[in-house]
């Protein structure tokens, strides 16, 4: 069996740690791996290597990804499938194990089964916005990032009271990473885009967790609306400073965690046994705390809303 591994979109932690599992599980099998560089972009464009095991098992801690990724829709193009057919029958590949996100889900997956290549789709993106999975590899990770940096915001917020310090956390366009951050910080505001609130009234809230607590800790998702404006109006109204964090690209090139090492494995292993058993088409889910492959193709309409209950639960309690 020969697979080519290919990252599409953002990079997330856990991707170096999937494909070393998949290279372990390759070697003992007697298959072989090539590499992408350069996503399906670089697919298309015969941008295929060797895989190093031992380089990447060095790595398999380390966030981004060995292989290089791309946003480019690489497969729109008119003469696409024909490309890549090619490049496919060239390098004799029987399979693709894809990373990606939403987009990729979505977009990329169905017109490769359309096209009758065979690919499971393993996803991987910090946003944890993905139709039909409970879990994408690296959400685990990029929220331990955020975690660390709340210790930091705590123990200064504490020796300097009387200021609302807000953490922007990565995950647009969706609320769902701001979430999971907000409820395991016990910050005492989330402030998601789905929800967005009015301005006086999140000013007097500030006023009063200021009051009552010494400062007010806020996760705040890049996507909430005009956050430029809300961090100049809300010291206005509210007569407290605010100073604001920004975790940027830095939270989506974490240190993999604990979790997202296992999954990471436990997901190569089950793309690897699917393509072994003759599988053709796939994405790796979790449901029900349990990670399966699933056969058949995912909606394509977008992932629910983050909880409202647990948004409730973080914003008022
Ligand atoms: O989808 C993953 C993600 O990291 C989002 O959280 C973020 O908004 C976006 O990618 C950033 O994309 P780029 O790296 O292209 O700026």
């Amino acid at each position: 069996m020969k697979t080519a591994i290919v990252v599409s979109g953002g990079d997330a932690p856990g991707i170096n740690a999937a494909i070393d599992g998949f290279l372990r599980l390759a070697d003992h099998g007697g298959d072989h791996v090539l590499g992408a560089r350069g996503g399906l972009a670089g697919l298309l464009n015969d941008q295929l290597l060797a895989l190093d095991r031992s380089v990447i098992s060095l790595l398999a801690g380390s966030g981004g990804s060995i292989l290089q990724s791309s946003r480019d829709p690489a497969l729109q193009q008119p003469d696409a499938r024909e490309r890549l057919l090619a490049v496919l029958t060239r390098h004799e590949i029987d399979n693709l194990l894809l990373f990606g996100g939403d987009g990729t889900i979505r977009h990329a997956a169905p017109l490769l089964a359309n096209w009758g290549i065979s690919c499971i789709v393993l996803p991987a993106t910090i946003d944890n916005d993905v139709a039909c999975t409970d879990y994408t590899l690296g959400h685990d990770s990029a929220c331990n990032f955020a975690l660390g940096a709340v210790q930091g915001i705590r123990a200064t917020a504490h020796a300097l009271p009387g200021r609302i310090f807000l953490l922007e956390t990565l995950g647009a366009p969706t609320g769902h990473l701001a979430l999971a951050i907000a409820y395991a910080s016990g910050a005492h505001l989330a402030l998601l885009p789905e929800y967005p609130l009015e301005l006086d009234w999140l000013a007097d809230r500030l006023k009063a967790i200021v009051a009552n607590d010494g400062y007010a800790l806020v996760v705040l998702s890049e996507a909430y609306p005009d956050i430029n404006h809300l961090v100049a109006e809300i010291p206005q109204r509210a007569g407290i400073r605010i100073r604001h964090t920004a975790l940027g690209h830095a939270q989506r090139g974490a240190d993999v965690s604990h979790r997202d090492r296992c999954i990471a494995r436990d997901m190569s292993r089950i793309a690897w046994r699917a393509f072994k058993e003759g599988a053709a088409n796939g994405v790796v889910v979790l449901r029900n705390g349990a990670l399966a492959l699933h056969r058949e193709r995912l909606p394509i309409d977008s992932k629910p809303p983050p909880d409202r209950a647990l948004y409730e639960f973080v914003n008022q309690r």
